[in-house]
């Protein structure tokens, strides 16, 4: 263990060279117009040189505040230092092999962490792969196969991959579904605890009584594999159910058979200032999906439970030729020592600590923001028209794009559109942070 869990090479600062995107990056975006598909799109189209901390270097030589992660996968800084030290002498040893011909320790070791992280005491067994989609798709498979039922439900705002069953799982049609069916099929969709826009005064536990009597109605218990749920959703708006509400469900699966799948992709790995986003709420779900920070920026995903759930499978019955790869392995192993080392889940906290109660003194100021919420360094400003609860997309997308042109990298999100993340990497310095604020705040002062 000998690099630091810092980037010192790399300043932390927001410097403009050129304008936002620079010629370089506008060279090279008509470039990458004549040849990669016009189906992927990007955010922002700036070219990325190098990034580390907080920051990321274009190649005009602008260096960009990170409010983004990479969709919160940078969670320890990008090319932290001990998971490119990991990576390469792992690279060195041996690229592949697949798990499933001749196995390796890594893969082991990050099972082993897994299973000792995620919630619960009880015995629990992990299965790799490459992407939350992926995990998402073997996590439903897993509980299929162990409850022999086929029904599964998922949440309106849900945001579960765009694999084929993934699309089927997740709500939004634009631009996540549409044109791409028909869809897989026994997936229902309820209604989620959404306390913003759920009718003043309802629970958690009234949100979740109103689910599950939805559930009995149409699917009937006795045919539910699994109920599988963002714990805080994150494509969808970054809403955090009302408190009782997981816990409710989580009950309701056990005392019916069902297999509560906690999707913790994008909140997991102390994105919301705890190891998962369910132990806020002591909740112990059978199967926990996890990816994004679970290795610093390499591809890896994983499904892990209960053994006697997971290990209902037959053997040969899951897998896949690049799951668990031994450098993504490495990667892991050395961003969960850096998340340890520096505590991340303590600097997400202060992350909170330092965005909430900017944002909503903000949101008073101005009228524009119907709700600042999250947890941790995943927090939310859902824009609405001023006095209602009607979405504004277009002064989210607004802001999003002020800040773009002043070099912070923002996200937008949400059902509707109209919500703004941030979503740091958990090693962003105090005043770098301060400073993307201070050009989000303008760019909402301004609209
Ligand atoms: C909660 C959740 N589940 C699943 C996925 C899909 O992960 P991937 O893009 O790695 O397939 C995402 C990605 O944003 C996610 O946020």
């Amino acid at each position: 263990m000998t690099a630091s869990a810092f980037r010192t090479d790399i300043v932390q600062e927001r410097r403009l060279r050129t304008a936002i995107p620079g010629p370089k990056s506008v060279a090279m975006h008509q470039r990458r117009q004549v040849a990669v598909a016009a189906g992927v799109a990007s955010t922002l189209p700036v070219y990325t040189a190098d990034a580390g901390g907080g920051v990321i270097v274009d190649i005009d030589g602008n260096s960009l505040i990170d409010l983004g992660s990479g969709i919160a996968v940078t969670t320890v800084g990008n090319a932290a230092p001990r998971v490119v030290e990991a990576v390469r002498n792992a690279v060195e040893h041996f690229t592949h092999t697949c798990f499933m011909v001749t196995p390796y320790e890594d893969y082991v070791a990050v099972a082993e962490k897994l299973n000792q992280l995620t919630p619960g005491r009880h015995a629990k067994r992990t299965a790799l792969f490459n992407s939350g989609s992926e995990a998402v798709e073997n996590a439903v498979k897993i509980a299929r196969v162990a409850t022999k039922r086929t029904a599964v439900v998922a949440f309106d705002h849900a945001y579960h991959g765009r694999t084929n069953l993934t699309m089927a799982l997740t709500a939004k049609a634009m631009p996540y579904k549409k044109g791409f069916g028909p869809f897989a099929g026994e997936v229902y969709r309820m209604p989620m605890s959404y306390p913003f826009r759920d009718v003043e005064g309802m629970t958690g536990k009234d949100a979740a009584a109103r689910a599950i009597s939805m559930i009995e109605k149409q699917i009937g218990a006795d045919d539910v594999a699994a109920v599988l749920i963002e714990p805080v959703q994150g494509e969808g708006g970054f809403i955090v159910p009302a408190d009782g509400f997981l816990p409710a469900l989580s009950e309701w699966c056990t005392a019916n058979g069902v297999v509560f799948i906690a999707d913790e992709i994008q909140s997991g790995f102390c994105r919301t200032g705890s190891w998962f986003a369910c132990d806020h709420e002591g909740v112990v779900p059978d199967l926990v999906t996890t990816a994004k920070g679970i290795a610093g920026g390499l591809p890896l995903a994983a499904v892990t439970g209960r053994a006697e759930i997971m290990d209902a499978v037959h053997p040969g019955g899951l897998g896949g030729t690049y799951g668990g790869n031994p450098i993504a392995c490495a990667a892991a192993l050395a961003s969960i020592e850096t998340m340890e080392e520096l505590d991340l889940n303590a600097a997400a906290r202060r992350i909170e600590a330092q965005i909430m109660p900017r944002m909503k003194a903000l949101a008073a100021a101005t009228g524009r923001i119907g709700e600042v919420r999250g947890r941790g360094g995943m927090i939310a400003l859902e824009f609405t028209v001023a006095g209602s609860l009607e979405p504004d997309a277009a002064a989210a997308s607004a802001v999003a794009k002020a800040c773009h042109a002043q070099g912070v990298v923002i996200l937008t999100c949400g059902t509707y559109g109209n919500v703004i993340r941030l979503l740091p990497p958990l090693v962003i310095g105090e005043d770098l942070l301060s400073e993307g604020l201070d050009v989000l705040e303008a760019a909402v002062r301004a609209l």
